[in-house]
């Protein structure tokens, strides 16, 4: 039997990289299944939702293998697989998906109704997502293969450009989707809570759709020079200048007409006080603010329905105190939950294969080995303004 490695969570604050058992086609409920593949993890990304179950915020079980945000070379395909072959270089949507129930038909593959007994939606390597093996490892077996995955055209072109397609996987599809629902169009002026690759790929987004002006807020001033750096205006949370203020020294009005929460039930308060504490309702609270009457919220960033670490009892149970009357009185729509990648994946690839989108130079991409990722997990809790993506067998180019 062949082997593998991957990147295991062990505790609040700790993965390490360790022995795993290399794939098969058997379901996380050990029945055999024919419609997956085991796929050679070519890439595959730390993302800030790892983190949520790193820090120990949600009830994560140690022995957790994590790993969400994969990209492949087709190794082996089950019986019933019809339209790939081994060899094809693939990206997996982070959602784990049927194809067959009544959500999945209707392009909301978020929340698939048959890949997790205790809720709908499934992912990999994901606290309450059903399950399934998580491929910050060098093998990975994905189901329902024919539907989940999307082939890339061209083997040498998918390889030349894979730092941006990386990032096919989850963040750019989800900053898209996140732009999306907050109606960002030609003209709008858009605000992102949120310097992080999330943020970071709604707000390329947001200017692929034909945004005006885009601002991205965060606490972190080393992510507010990056995001300056690749074009977008900013507004620093951690001074204590109120949002609207900030948003109308740069727009002349105080409102925008489009916001995008990229930062999630983790996020800080504001001010210089308010930004060493956790405040988890501060981004929800202030984009109602800032976000013009009859606008729109996107809010790709995740709250939990358990959170050990929650700021009171409240929280701790995912109960935040929202000002959700300021947001009625204004006719706010608003837009949560897992992103249905598959809706968007596509369509994204192309604009990264014709360079409409540089992403992997938007989120600073940054290649790192298998044996480094604890490494990376470490510098990316402590906020350096990087994406960091795992090259399991050597396969990647260093730098862009
Ligand atoms: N909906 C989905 O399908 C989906 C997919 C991927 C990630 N996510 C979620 O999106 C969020 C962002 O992901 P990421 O990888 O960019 O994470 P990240 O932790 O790297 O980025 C979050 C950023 O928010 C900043 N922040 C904290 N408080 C703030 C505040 N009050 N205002 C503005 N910024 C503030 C932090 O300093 C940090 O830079 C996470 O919650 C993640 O779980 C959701
Ligand atoms: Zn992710
Ligand atoms: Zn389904």
């Amino acid at each position: 039997m062949s082997s593998n490695r991957g990147v295991v969570y062990v505790g609040p604050g700790k993965v390490e990289v360790q022995g795993i058992a290399f794939p098969e086609l058997v379901s996380p409920a050990g029945k055999s299944i024919e419609h997956g593949v085991i796929l050679k993890v070519l890439s595959t990304n730390i993302c800030g939702s790892d983190q949520h179950m790193v820090r120990g915020r949600t009830t994560a079980p140690a022995g957790l293998v994590l790993g969400h945000e994969i990209t492949g070379e087709v190794l082996e395909a089950g019986r019933d697989v019809e339209t790939l072959k081994k060899g094809d270089i693939v990206s997996v949507p982070f959602n784990v998906a049927c194809g067959r129930c009544r959500l999945c038909k209707e392009q909301q593959t978020g929340v698939c109704l048959n890949v997790n007994p205790s809720r709908a939606g499934g992912a990999y390597g994901y606290v309450d997502m059903g399950g399934w093996i998580g491929g910050q490892a060098e093998y990975v077996m994905v189901p329902y293969a024919d539907f989940n995955l999307l082939k890339f055209p061209d083997r040498d072109q998918a390889l030349a450009k894979i730092r941006d397609l990386t990032c096919l996987s989850d963040i750019l599809p989800t900053g898209y989707h996140g732009a999306v629902t907050a109606g960002v169009g030609p003209g709008s002026t858009v605000y992102v809570a949120g310097a992080g690759p999330v943020g970071l790929a709604a707000a390329a987004s947001a200017r692929l759709l034909g945004a005006a002006v885009v601002i991205v807020g965060d606490v972190n001033p080393a992510r507010l020079v990056h995001a300056r750096k690749v074009g977008f205006e900013t507004v620093d949370l951690s001074k204590d200048a109120p949002l609207g203020d900030q948003i109308a020294q740069i727009l002349g009005v105080p409102e925008v007409d489009s916001a995008v929460d990229a930062v999630g039930f983790e996020a800080r308060g504001h001010g210089h006080e308010g930004a060493r504490h956790e405040a988890p309702a501060t981004v929800l609270n202030s984009l109602m603010e800032v976000t013009r009457a009859a606008g729109k919220i996107g809010i790709p960033g995740l709250y939990v329905t358990d959170d050990p670490g929650g700021v009171d009892k409240a929280a701790q149970h995912g109960s935040l105190s929202i000002r959700l009357g300021l947001g009625w009185a204004k006719s706010h729509s608003f837009f949560t939950g897992q992103t249905p990648v598959m809706k968007y994946n596509r369509a994204l690839m192309q604009a990264i294969l014709w360079d409409r989108i540089k992403i992997a130079e938007v989120v600073g991409v940054e290649v790192i080995t298998l044996d480094e990722a604890p490494k990376g997990y470490a510098e990316f809790d402590a906020g350096v303004p990087k994406k960091f993506v795992i090259d399991p067998h050597g396969q990647l180019p260093k730098a862009a």
